[in-house]
């Protein structure tokens, strides 16, 4: 069944084209992985999903229901929830304190503080995080914050996940364990998931299939395999590791 479906949506910022009529569908079940160099419009295209900032032109249907121009809580309140690329803890709050807060802002119906304070220390352990839930999020090490906002998005109880690098910077064996974990939401929490990652090894492992930005435009989508055997893509991405050693 099909949970989102995005149609010819762009994004421009003056007269950056940040996305350029961008379609594509996300399966209920599946995980898709988006790639593209550096400035491709993939953080863009998960602000616009998630009503973070408004589409200029195109349509968003998820779970069979428009919403585009809705805002980014009533989204969130619909099932879906991301990650930023840029981690925000509330840093004067615990560990713990943080993942309730985000309980809260989703489920208003949630019966009492004391229901939402285990079920944050469920989801803590599902991120490997249950020792620090009384630390303040502050005293995090950069890899701990980045589970704490997967934790967060967790906490919105979202049927659609959307998460951004949330695996820069972690080391070969913290990246097999987070690609494990991602494979869990889907299998053991029923979450469908859209990610983006610049390590392939890390993606290729983890999607599904893989949809490709460049410049604002979708330029490939498949397997793993097939994507990354594509001559677009791989232009695409020396055309960005030119670039950027220029
Ligand atoms: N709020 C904004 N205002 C103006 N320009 C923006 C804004 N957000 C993004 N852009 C521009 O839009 C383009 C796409 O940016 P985006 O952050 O979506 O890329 P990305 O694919 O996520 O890149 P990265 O891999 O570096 O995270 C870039 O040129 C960026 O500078
Ligand atoms: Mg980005």
């Amino acid at each position: 069944m099909t949970l989102l479906q995005i149609h010819e949506v762009s994004k421009a910022f003056g007269g950056l084209q940040a996305l350029n009529r961008v379609s594509l569908t996300v399966d209920e079940g599946e995980i898709v992985g988006l790639i593209g160099p550096n400035g491709s419009g993939k953080s863009t295209l998960f602000n616009v999903i998630t009503g973070t900032i408004p589409a200029t032109s195109g349509r968003i249907i998820f779970r069979d229901e428009d919403i585009t121009g809705l805002q980014a809580h009533q989204i969130a309140q619909r099932g879906m929830g991301r990650t930023f690329q840029t981690v925000r803890p509330f840093m004067n709050l615990t560990t713990a304190q943080n993942v309730v807060a985000a309980i809260l802002y989703c489920d208003t119906t949630i019966q009492s503080r004391h229901h939402a304070e285990k079920q944050a220390r469920e989801i803590l352990a599902y991120v490997g995080l249950l020792d620090e839930a009384d630390s303040l999020a502050s005293k995090l090490t950069i890899m701990q914050r980045k589970w704490l906002e997967v934790a967060r998005a967790l906490a919105t109880n979202p049927k659609l996940l959307l998460l951004d690098e949330f695996m820069a910077g972690l080391n070969p064996t913290e990246i097999q364990l987070a690609v494990e974990r991602v494979r869990k939401f889907r299998d053991e929490m029923d979450i469908t998931i859209i990610i983006v990652e610049h390590i392939m090894k890390a993606i290729t492992n983890c999607s599904d299939r893989i949809i490709v930005l460049n410049a604002g435009s979708k330029i490939a989508e498949g397997t793993p395999e097939a994507v990354v055997q594509d001559t677009h893509v791989i232009a695409a991405y020396l055309g960005g590791s030119h670039a950027k050693n220029r």
